[in-house]
């Protein structure tokens, strides 16, 4: 009998309709259209409007996925959420999205592995479905970076944006779906991209509660240097493992935080530009977001049997490569 494999049968993204455009930076922190492009590829990123919270984008997600795939939000077994930005601190984002989904039969909880979230979760999902405890999983990515972005500082400022994407994960016994992943973490790396204020460590008080730490920080350079290694090695390393060539590959899905990064990645593959899913452009970088967001940008051009990489790195540090065929 084949091996029971969990399987992407759906997918849908979402996006707040409010853009911010390199322009709009450039009324807001000392930089310009040119340096943004050219240093990260990215033109434009979306931000949520007051009002506007995770959940809402989340239970679109999970009730477009039902309806395409024709099935009620009751047969749901389970909703994970990669996410460092979720609804509130407790309880977890993945409940109140069931609740507005009307997943009544679905559990679920929060992954926080910043831009690694969504592969990191995937494959969480994956295990589920694998050992049968699970029939429907939908796995959810997205961050709501603007509510911890300071627009102040340049450095993080014109890099990240809002946006949020999910997966309907199915059993398949005819050797489609996930067929391996690499997950990687070293938390020594905390120090060059973190939150530092609001978790229990340094609670929120009224003496920090101004300070620029409540807000991401990031050492751009040493973060860059980490995640061309890590991503494209991750990369190069699970298509040695599974006997794939460059030729074998008929995309990458990397996240989407630096052009730079994802052309160093591609070319360690083997890949041209026309395999790899870009739109960094477009939305820039939605943390846990940017790997289902083009799933779902792309979904028309994915046939079935497509051999498919995806890859992200992000904060922990976390990184990480998942190696599936598409099923549909
Ligand atoms: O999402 C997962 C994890 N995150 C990443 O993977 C992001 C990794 N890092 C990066 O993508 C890049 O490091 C950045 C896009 C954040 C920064 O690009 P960089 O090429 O590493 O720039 P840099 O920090 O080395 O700065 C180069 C110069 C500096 O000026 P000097 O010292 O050379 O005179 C900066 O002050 O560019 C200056 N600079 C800017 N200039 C205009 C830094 N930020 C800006 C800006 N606009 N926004």
């Amino acid at each position: 009998m084949t091996k029971i494999r969990a399987a992407i049968t759906a997918v849908h993204g979402e996006l707040p309709e409010k853009r911010l455009t390199n322009k709009d930076l450039e009324k807001m922190v000392d930089t310009n259209d040119e340096w943004i492009t050219s240093r990260t590829g990215i033109k434009e990123r979306r931000r949520v409007s007051e009002g506007e919270v995770f959940s809402d984008f989340g239970a679109k997600i999970v009730t477009k996925i039902c309806e395409k795939r024709g099935i009620s939000p009751l047969e749901i077994d389970m909703v994970i959420v990669g996410t460092i930005t979720g609804d509130y601190v407790f309880p977890s984002t993945s409940n109140v999205i069931c609740d507005k989904a009307g997943a009544k039969n679905a559990w679920g909880y929060d992954l926080a592995a910043a831009c690694s979230g969504f592969i990191f979760s995937l494959t969480t999902g994956q295990q589920f479905v694998e050992n049968g405890t699970a029939k429907k999983v939908i796995v959810i990515g997205g961050d709501v970076m603007s509510s911890i972005i300071n627009y102040e500082d340049r450095a993080t400022c014109i890099i990240f944006g809002d946006g949020f994407g999910g997966v309907l994960l199915e059993a398949d016994d005819t050797g489609l779906g996930i067929q391996d992943a690499i997950m990687r973490a070293d938390g020594s790396g905390r120090d060059f991209l973190i939150q530092k204020i609001g978790g229990s460590a340094e609670p929120i008080t009224e003496g920090n509660v101004n300070s620029a730490d409540r807000y991401v920080f990031q050492e751009g350079r040493t973060v860059f240097k980490h995640a061309v290694t890590n991503m494209a090695g991750v990369s190069a390393e699970i298509m040695e493992k599974n006997n794939l060539t460059g030729e074998d590959v008929d995309w990458l899905v990397p996240h989407q935080a630096n052009l730079r990064i994802i052309d160093a990645t591609a070319e360690r593959m083997g890949l041209g530009r026309e395999k790899v899913m870009i739109n960094i452009e477009k939305f820039g970088n939605t943390t846990a977001g940017t790997i289902p967001l083009c799933l779902w940008e792309w979904e028309d051009k994915l046939k079935k049997g497509d051999n498919i990489v995806l890859s992200a790195f992000g904060g922990g540090f976390t990184w990480g490569a998942i190696y599936l065929k598409w099923a549909y």
